[in-house]
């Protein structure tokens, strides 16, 4: 499965040891991290945030802000962005396809520059993940906007407040509305916002740098623009992606592992899933721990939070592979989150995809022929492989299974785990698996 492109992209070789033992601690999240320095862009004094994990996502946004004029300095655990000489509303074509940050910069850039435009954004290869609902957002609030073939251009002299509902309570777009009501002209009403933990984490960001933000029942965000924002403190909240990964990857091998730095509150729905499972839970206000006898399968739907987090979805599908009897996963929030699934069917993972909508209620995606749920028949012995990895999260997937499987296991592309993991290979290293790596040196 290898081709010529992986020559010049890191490998991991993974040797499986039996059951993973041991302590992980995680920092702040990823999905958190980078929007926060998006924020900071738009403070009149600089921002400092710590627990900031290593990862690659990090470094390209740094780039992308000093290419507007900022000054970001990256160091040990701590991010800090000093704002004060963006001279430049254009983000250059090089950063187009590396992660989403490109679009949730429109706002903050036409609020110090009056015009921007920014390459296509990026991301995983997990869908078609389109930028409608920003790009509504973004002329309801008064923008003219361009997509061309390289990006998005817009213009605006002044922003101003709108009611705007959200088709979808996509993360993004509601992070993009955030980002642009906080400084718009008059009163902005989101509804149907996305209310994840990185979401809140980010709105009470905006708050400390003096945005007047309040969040409603029922989805709803309702923004006084104000006339300025200045620089803010904040250690990041741990990432709860990471720790569920790490948490199943204990269980996947039989083992127990246990994470440090998550707050129990952002992983309820992961708890409660695998509680129902069977599997046994000790939590304190330090760490969580899980471990399990044997576990029983389950029918599970992705969703919105405080639904099960679409990003959680495939170290479960490798769990259920090790769980005696027939599972069920139906996808809802992105259409094209299973071609991961392939590489796991040659380990061994008896997998099959449906485009009807499984295991719960009907979902949007029910008359595409989106193959959006998958059945998973357990247990079976999985085998090692060589694999080229699609997408950061299908990826994590492949090193578990590759943890469970009889026989080494090479995954090609792992830039895209790098992006965003926190030193995996220590974390991995630390619970006994074999791991080693071949390539160009990681993200510091
Ligand atoms: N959508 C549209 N139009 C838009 C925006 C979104 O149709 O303009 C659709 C998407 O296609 C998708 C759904 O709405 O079907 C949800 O997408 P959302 O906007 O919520 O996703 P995102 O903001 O692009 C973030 C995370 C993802 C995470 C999702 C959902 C970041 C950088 N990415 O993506 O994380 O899966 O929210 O929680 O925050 C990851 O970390 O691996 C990852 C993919």
């Amino acid at each position: 499965m290898s081709d010529a492109s992986t020559v010049s992209n890191p490998s991991w070789r993974i040797e499986p040891v039996g059951p993973l033992h041991g302590d992980v601690t995680v920092r702040g999240s990823k999905n958190a991290v980078t929007k926060h320095m998006v924020a900071a862009v738009m403070g009149r004094t600089p921002s400092k945030l710590s627990n900031c994990p290593e990862i690659g996502d990090i470094q390209i946004t740094a780039e992308m802000l000093r290419s507007l004029g900022c000054h970001v300095e990256v160091e040990a655990d701590t991010v800090t962005v000093e704002p004060a000489d963006v001279v430049s509303g254009r983000v250059p074509l090089s950063y187009g396809g590396l992660n989403r940050i490109p679009i949730l910069l429109v706002g903050p850039v036409l609020h110090r520059m009056g015009e921007v435009f920014v390459p296509l954004v990026g991301g995983d290869r997990i869908g078609t993940r389109p930028v409608d609902f920003h790009v509504s957002s973004l002329e309801a609030m008064g923008a003219e906007v361009h997509m061309g073939p390289d990006g998005l251009e817009a213009k605006a002299l002044r922003l101003h407040g709108a009611n705007i509902r959200l088709p979808f309570p996509s993360v993004g777009a509601t992070e993009t509305v955030l980002l642009t009501a906080v400084l718009a002209e008059g009163r902005t009403v989101l509804e149907n916002s996305a209310i994840e933990p990185e979401v809140i984490e980010l709105a009470l960001f905006l708050q400390r740098m003096g945005a007047r933000i309040e969040l409603r029942p029922d989805r709803r965000f309702v923004i006084e623009g104000v006339e300025r924002l200045q620089g803010a403190e904040h250690r990041l909240d741990g990432d709860r992606i990471e720790a569920f990964s790490y948490l199943v990857a204990g269980l996947v091998t039989g083992g127990r592992v246990r994470v440090h730095g998550c707050p129990q509150g952002r992983l309820v729905t992961a708890i409660s899933t695998l509680q129902r499972m069977g599997a046994r839970f000790e939590i304190t206000d330090d760490w969580l721990a899980v471990s399990a006898q044997s576990l029983r399968p389950a029918v599970v739907q992705t969703d919105a939070h405080p639904g099960f987090m679409t990003d959680w979805q495939p170290p479960l599908v490798v769990l259920f592979s090790q769980c005696a009897g027939m599972s069920v996963v139906h996808e809802t929030v992105y259409e094209d989150r299973f071609p991961y699934v392939a590489a796991l069917k040659e380990m061994g993972a008896e997998v099959e995809l449906f485009d009807a909508c499984l295991g719960g209620q009907d979902c949007r995606f029910n008359e595409s022929t989106a193959m959006h749920s998958a059945v998973v028949h357990g247990r079976t012995s999985l085998r090692g492989a060589e694999i080229t990895v699609p997408d950061i999260r299908g990826g994590f997937g492949y090193v578990i299974a590759a943890a469970a499987a009889e026989g080494p296991s090479l995954l090609h592309h792992v830039h895209h785990l790098e992006r965003g993991y926190h030193r995996p290979l220590e974390a991995f290293a630390g619970l006994g698996l074999h791991i080693s790596r071949e390539g160009p040196p990681p993200p510091s």
